[in-house]
């Protein structure tokens, strides 16, 4: 259950690309806060700024101007912060490198850990994160990525998560490459590690149905700003914002059972 503890805090936050004419805002003031263990949707169309917003949970950019914190600290450390912090992404074949197999992959995972376990302890431990995620060990041993599926390339990011054990999940869009079927797999592993590692996950997707099935607050982004946030009945069942409405009806139908409204 989520507490009060605050994992990222957000104030003013603007982040702007392009210079003179061209300079334009990509986060345009925005607050926001994310507590421990709660799972946030950030939910908006394409170019709304969602990405970005996560890279800078990420580390990987700072805010033009405003303050962003993790932890109560601003983010100085990148590889320290991503211990704690780490991206699921949409394409799971660029999260790995095609020249290695996946076991070795999944071993190097060790290598960002402050302790690294002994040998025989991180064989074990990558065995566990697989069949965490419904993979039988020895289906996947001597494999390249190439040679697995999307959906399966999907359940190796999970194991590394696994491995990786995060205290926040950034996962951003990370159903957007598979069919339906696999999206619901996925969906229900994100909520069984997050049940398993305490974590607190921000989700990214366009789908306020998928948000509405799996987040504890609901933030709706257009054009850089949070235009309405709130719990998931309050933002689904009874939208204020146009933009909210208009995200509802373009729900997939497979989702659209899941918001009764
Ligand atoms: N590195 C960058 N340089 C210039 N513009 C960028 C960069 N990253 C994102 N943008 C722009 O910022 C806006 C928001 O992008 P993004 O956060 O990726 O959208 P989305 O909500 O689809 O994830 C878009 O207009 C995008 O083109
Ligand atoms: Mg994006």
């Amino acid at each position: 259950m989520p507490n009060n503890t605050e994992v990222f805090s957000g104030k003013n936050l603007i982040r702007t690309f392009g210079h003179g004419k061209k300079m334009f805002r990509a986060i345009d003031d925005i607050s926001l806060d994310i507590v421990d263990q709660e799972i946030v949707s950030l939910v908006g169309g394409s170019g709304c700024g969602k990405s970005v917003l996560a890279k800078i949970m990420l580390g990987l950019i700072k805010p033009s101007s405003g303050t962003f914190l993790y932890k109560g600290q601003p983010i100085t450390n990148q590889r320290l912060h991503w211990r704690e912090v780490q991206p699921v992404f949409q394409d799971p074949f660029s999260c790995f490198n095609q020249f290695f197999t996946i076991r070795s992959q999944l071993k190097s995972s060790f290598g960002i850990m402050k302790e690294k376990p002994s040998k025989k302890e991180i064989e074990e431990r990558v065995d566990q994160a697989l069949m965490a995620v419904n993979i039988v060990p020895s289906e996947i041993d001597g494999k390249y990525p190439f040679e697995l599926s999307g959906g399966q390339m999907q359940r190796m990011l999970l194991a590394r998560i696994f491995i990786l054990r995060p205290t926040v999940l950034i996962a951003d869009e990370p159903t957007s490459m598979v069919d339906a079927c696999v999206r619901a797999n996925i969906l229900d592993y994100l909520m069984k590690l997050k049940k398993e590692l305490k974590m607190t996950i921000v989700f990214i997707t366009h789908d306020i149905g998928l948000a509405y099935y799996v987040s504890d607050r609901i933030f709706i982004m257009h054009k850089g700003k949070i235009v309405e946030h709130g719990a998931p009945d309050d933002v689904a069942l009874r939208p204020k914002n146009e933009h909210t409405i208009k995200l509802l009806d373009d729900i997939p139908d497979i989702h659209k059972d899941w918001i009764s409204r």
